[in-house]
């Protein structure tokens, strides 16, 4: 477990280079099996969820290539990765690694499609609610596989390939719709998903797909049109910028005061999120260089939000939020609608002095003066920035926006990483 020591209470100021999406790397790496020629991804984000999935994809036969840095390059900056999935050895996703970060659960479309059967765990349990896989064996049956659900995992079989269908959600899922959009890519003849997410992580996925050689209308709306290939090519795609870093960043200048300039980030990505930010005091303006944000000692106005499949207001941002709403002057309803359980982080906000109350899905947040430093748990990856092993020798980016940097291989007695900001 890693421990961050955090002393608060200063205005951020500087440059933030904002990195590539997690939730379109993802997708996109596993992409890679869809072809044996080499997809090249540009500004992968450091992640550890990226480099979990590295391992996920090697253990099927994936060859990765980081390129290497070269002089002169930003520590922080995205990577390129070559990937190759020529000779895909392995069709079983093992417990031990799908059960740590549950979106490795997306290998099994493109394994079917490929190579006509997979065997992958089911992903488990998660902190956020009870998240399910149904839609996902929804869209692999409709496409034709064979499910079967033995010991915890999904065996699926599709002797004479796939072919396309028309697939319906019963509810936007963004999971689901990169499951169905990758493995209609190789299903025969056309696919229709209707009530898919129309998040922007879906075009850029669909974007790469399409430099791949597949043939995609619709993605960003809610009906996508796949006609599926019998072969993928090879491609070079740059992962979009991350609109749940930009939306976090942006809310910590709301709630600290001060002028960021988050390089690279797209207000496009996020309107429901700036909007809602704009309306509590926040000046945001579009750049060349990015999004600036700053907010001068007025005080946070109270706005009450409600999360919502894209364009609407992200659930990613949700804890980020209630931790602004926290500050604000008055009270707030933080509405979650998308899942279940996702106010574990309400109970480590009391302990820094914030005054919230749960009604079902609704949190009534009531603005104080202060909060005051304590130890608390980071239980959504989202209340925190899980970047991997927090090394704040890789973090220029936080000594520009204000952070007064101790040498990272500091540790206090408890062993915590010290970081002032
Ligand atoms: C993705 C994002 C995550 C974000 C979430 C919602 C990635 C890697 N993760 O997660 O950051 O918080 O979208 O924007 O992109 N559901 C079912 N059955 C299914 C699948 C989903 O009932 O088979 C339900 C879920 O429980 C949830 C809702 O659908 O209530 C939306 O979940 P979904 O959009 O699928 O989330 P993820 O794709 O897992």
């Amino acid at each position: 477990m890693d421990r961050i020591r955090i002393h608060g209470g200063r205005a951020l100021n500087g440059t933030i280079p904002i990195s590539g999406a997690k939730n379109a790397a993802l997708p996109l790496m596993i992409a890679s099996l869809l072809t044996e020629e080499k997809l090249i991804l540009e500004n992968v984000p450091r992640l550890a969820d990226v480099g979990l999935l590295q391992y996920i994809l090697g253990n099927h036969g994936v060859d990765i290539t980081v390129a290497g840095k070269r002089a002169g390059d930003e520590e922080n900056a995205g990577q390129t990765f070559e990937l190759s999935a020529k000779n895909i050895v392995d069709t079983t996703a093992p417990y031990h690694l799908v059960s740590k970060m549950r979106a490795s659960f997306w290998v099994i479309g493109p394994l079917l499609a490929r190579m006509g059967e997979a065997k992958v765990s089911l992903p488990g349990g998660c902190a956020i609610g009870t998240r399910p896989v149904d839609f996902h064996l929804d869209v692999l049956r409709a496409l034709g596989g064979e499910i079967e659900i033995s010991e915890g995992y999904v065996i699926a079989k599709a002797k004479n390939g796939l072919r396309g269908a028309k697939i319906s959600f019963p509810k936007v899922s963004v999971g689901a719709t990169h499951a169905a959009l990758l493995t209609a890519s190789l299903a025969k003849g056309e696919s229709v998903i209707e009530n898919a997410a129309r998040e922007p992580e879906i075009k850029d996925v669909a974007d790469c797909l399409i430099a791949m050689g597949s043939t995609i209308e619709g993605a960003g709306t809610s009906t996508i049109r796949v006609q599926g290939r019998d072969k993928l090519n090879g491609a070079r795609h740059s992962v979009l910028p991350d609109r749940i870093e930009t939306g976090t960043y942006a809310m910590a200048v709301a709630m600290t005061g001060g002028d960021v300039m988050l390089a690279g980030a797209r207000d496009d990505l996020l309107v429901a999120a700036l909007d809602t930010l704009r309306g509590t005091g926040t000046k945001i303006t579009m750049t060349n260089e990015g999004l600036r944000v700053s907010r001068n000692g007025s005080g946070i106005v109270p706005v009450d939000v409600t999360t919502e499949p894209f364009p609407g207001f992200p659930t990613d941002l949700q804890a980020q939020f209630m931790a602004l709403m926290s500050r604000a002057k008055g009270t707030s309803r933080i509405r979650e609608t998308i899942f279940e359980n996702r106010f574990m982080h309400v109970q480590e906000l009391a302990r820094l002095g914030a005054n919230i109350s749960l009604d079902g899905e609704t949190a009534i947040v009531q603005g104080v003066e202060k909060l005051k430093g304590a130890p608390v748990m980071a239980t959504d990856l989202r209340a925190w920035r899980n970047h991997g092993p927090p090394r704040l020798s890789s973090r220029p980016w936080l000594r520009a926006a204000g952070a007064e940097a101790r040498p990272l291989r500091r540790l206090d007695r408890a062993g915590n990483r010290l970081i002032r900001v």
